[in-house]
Order: structure tokens, then sequence, then C-alpha cells
């Protein structure tokens, strides 16, 4: 078949627009959100967590026997050891409302790909391997916007909301957080709990 190329003509401006931007985080709204993404989808929250509760948890998460869950997901318990007794103590204030602690694990290059949780409403984050630019973000797909968490650099916590479509493209290694669920929706956890939250 005969045929002639036609290549395409960009401005300046396009070529700067079409950069590529190296990684899904880059195509989130990360460094800074909103009040109306606090309140409505994700806000971290003020409750401090010391590097060394961090760094065991850390270690010993590899080490776990876990549930397969959607093919993509690992699940387990918190296993009872000084860290989490020391994590549970720190977030006593949502006791009453918890429906479960739980370890998360994802195998890296496993994606969990756009969804909304089925069961659960509200979840505490804490995001625990890899670390830094390696754990790609949670995004979350709200109000036309991505919104997704920032480079694990630090311990802390986030509390965010199921019921908004999100997902975990994982990249390399693999990927674990610990979980403490609630069936409390978003709103609800946000306005019982705001003392504790960042806005
Ligand atoms: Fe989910």
């Amino acid at each position: 078949m005969e045929y002639v190329e036609k290549s395409i003509d960009l401005s300046d401006k396009e070529r700067k627009i079409h950069v590529s931007k190296g990684s899904r985080r880059e195509w989130t709204t990360y460094d800074e959100w909103s009040y109306d993404i606090k309140v409505n989808a994700i806000c971290k929250l003020r409750i401090d967590i010391e590097e060394d509760i961090w760094n065991e948890l850390s270690d010993l998460v590899t080490q776990l026997d876990y549930e397969n869950f959607y093919n993509s997901l690992r699940v387990c318990n918190w296993p009872i050891c000084d860290a989490t007794n020391n994590l549970k103590d720190k977030f006593k204030i949502f006791e009453s409302d918890v429906e479960r602690y739980v370890i998360v694990g994802q195998y890296g290059n496993n994606h969990v790909y756009p969804h909304i949780d089925p069961v659960r409403s509200t979840t505490v984050y804490i995001p625990l391997l890899p670390r830094g630019e390696d754990y790609t973000p949670l995004e979350l797909y709200y109000n036309n916007t991505i919104v997704g968490t920032p480079s694990n650099d630090n311990p802390c916590a986030y509390a965010w909301n199921t019921k908004i479509p999100h997902s975990v493209f994982q990249f390399g290694k693999d990927r674990y957080n610990a979980q403490i669920t609630f069936n409390l929706p978003y709103k609800e956890f946000f306005w019982k709990y705001m003392s504790v939250f960042d806005v």
C-alpha cells in the first residue's frame, strides 16, 4: 500500500506541555491538598509516629503470612508486638469505631486498578515500605482531580475515603502499609475526629 507520512507540527508551548512527566506521582496533586480534598477525600492526621516504631514494623511486615485478595493484595491482622501496641495506643481516639487493624501488602508490578471498596468506608493509612519515591502514590480520583500521596520519606498517617474511586500502580518493589479500617463514612469520620485532622 502506498502512503505519505504526515508528521505533527508542535508549537514550543505544546512541546513544553507534552514533555514526559517521568512518574505517575507527577500527574497527581500531592504537595498541597485543598480544604475540599481534606474534608471529602484524604487528609493527613496530626498523630506523630516515631522513626524506630516505623522501622521496627517495616522490618516485621515482610516476614508475615498473608491471605491473598483479588490476586494483587495480601492482608493479615496487625501482629502483636511492641510496635503495634504503641501504634494502637497512639490511635486510641478511634478505638470505639475500629472495624479492623490490618497490614496490607502488594507485590511489585501487581497493580490495584481503579475501584471503590465494596465494604469499608474509611481507612487510616500508614505507609511502611518501600521508602521514598519507590512508594508509588495511592491515587484518588476526586472532583476531576487526581489526588496522590507524596513519597514515603517520614512516618505519618492519613485518613481517606475508600468510597472514592482509587488505585495503586506499584512498580518495582513490594509495597506494605498498616491500616485501621472503619465502617463510618469519611465525612462523618472527619467531623467526629476533626481535632486530629491536619486542616
Ligand atoms: Fe481499595
